[in-house]
């Protein structure tokens, strides 16, 4: 099975078993792993900004002019930043948190 492993500052990693059918943000919210996700996951805000260390090649990419896509670019985000909201994979995947943390 494939897993996530979250990284954040500060912090030990975090390794869960990865749920395909859920986005990212999604998982973390079942696994009661609470990062920030401000517009409820709609790619509106930003606050689940995460910087991804290794998978990429297990994610689609961000539409071009897509909601994920407008806002990353309303961020400055760079080349391998997505949103967890927007972001599932089947495949392993490592993510750095961005975003503020909420507890
Ligand atoms: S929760 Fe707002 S952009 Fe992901």
């Amino acid at each position: 099975m494939a897993s996530l492993r979250l990284r954040r500052p500060g912090e030990a990693a975090l390794v869960l078993a990865l749920r395909p059918a859920f986005s990212i943000l999604n998982q973390l919210s079942m696994a009661g792993v609470a990062i920030p996700h401000d517009c409820g996951g709609k790619a509106q805000c930003g606050t689940c900004r995460v910087k991804v260390i290794s998978g990429a090649e297990g994610l689609l990419p961000a539409t071009p002019q897509g909601a994920e896509a407008v806002r990353l670019a309303a961020l400055g985000a760079g080349p391998e930043e997505r949103l967890a909201c927007q972001i599932r994979t089947i495949r392993d995947l490592e993510l750095e948190v961005l975003g503020r943390k909420t507890q």
